[in-house]
């Protein structure tokens, strides 16, 4: 039963959907992105559709998680061409809302995080990252009030962080994690992928393959820290520069400290100037 796609540019349109929605007894799932849409996203609007009734989309380039220096001006932008794949893949709503919608003058709240935001991994090397994501975040579970939020896996601790958040706040958004989907050579699907230049886009599976040996290696018995360590040094020794190539406990992200604890690899390299990350459960 397709109801066709409707673009919202307030918040106020979003919500007399939703309520609409959910007084006919429609539940509804919403899919936070910052477009330039790849088949990632649009997977985790499939499982939408396959939980809810409705699925809602959120296209917002969000200011406040990227840190100085970084590509806020540069990110991919591709409105019309993310309105058509959202439309063939079932979304409902798209919500793009104004940058001064979302952060209006005097804007001054933001989200204060522990726990799997500071498991020096994606927090050390981006300080103001998680800050930034789970205060838009917050505001859209907010704003949207859907039952469900899709998440991707492929970025492992944002998930874990947005999960533990809505928790603590009795936000009463089930978040929801869904695995990575990957090009044909095992490269993790992402909107960056688009800055490598063709040599480097050659190179980048390496990242998810040296993760796949070196997940198999600790499954066969080798110590976590010598199994991530061979790899980290095969990625150097390829050219790339390693922000971090570890072994975490899957749930919490901290260090590991027992045999028997559930394992996620986790890394982030740099290929020149684009910076990748990838994960794997062992
Ligand atoms: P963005 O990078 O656009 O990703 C939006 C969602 O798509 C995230 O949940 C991400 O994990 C998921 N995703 C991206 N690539 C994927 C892949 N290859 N397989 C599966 N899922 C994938 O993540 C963000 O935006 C922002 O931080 C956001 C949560 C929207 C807050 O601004």
């Amino acid at each position: 039963m397709s109801t066709g796609t409707r673009i919202v540019r307030t918040l106020e349109q979003l919500r007399r959907q939703v309520a609409d929605w959910r007084a006919q007894g429609l539940r509804t799932a919403l899919v936070p992105t910052m477009g330039a849409l790849h088949d990632g996203h649009l997977t985790l609007v499939r499982q939408g559709l396959r939980r809810a009734d409705r699925v809602v989309v959120t296209i917002f380039v969000n200011p406040k998680q990227f840190g100085q220096g970084e590509d806020l001006e540069r990110y991919p932008r591709d409105e019309k061409g993310d309105a058509r794949k959202l439309k063939k893949a079932g979304a409902n709503l798209i919500y793009i809302p104004e940058k001064a919608m979302i952060y209006p003058e005097g804007f001054a709240t933001t989200v204060s995080l522990a726990g799997p935001a500071k498991a020096g991994l994606e927090d050390k090397f981006r300080p103001h990252f998680f800050d930034g994501v789970t205060t838009i975040v917050a505001k859209l579970f907010i704003q949207a009030g859907c039952d469900y939020a899709m998440f991707g896996e492929k970025d492992y601790q944002q998930l874990k962080v947005v999960t533990r958040m809505a928790w603590d706040l009795d936000i009463a958004t089930a978040v929801i994690g869904v695995e990575t989907v990957r090009e044909p050579d095992g490269l993790a699907m992402s909107s960056r992928n688009a800055y490598l230049s063709r040599n480097n886009r050659e190179l980048a599976p390496l990242i998810h393959h040296c993760l796949t040996d070196a997940a198999t290696a600790i499954a066969d018995g080798k110590p976590a820290a010598k199994a991530t360590s061979t790899v980290r040094r095969k990625l150097t020794n390829a050219g790339f520069k390693v922000d971090y190539l570890t072994a975490r406990n899957a749930e919490t992200l901290q260090r590991l400290r027992s045999p028997s604890e559930p394992i996620r690899l986790l890394a982030a390299a740099w290929l020149g100037t684009t910076r990748l990350i990838d994960n794997i459960a062992v």
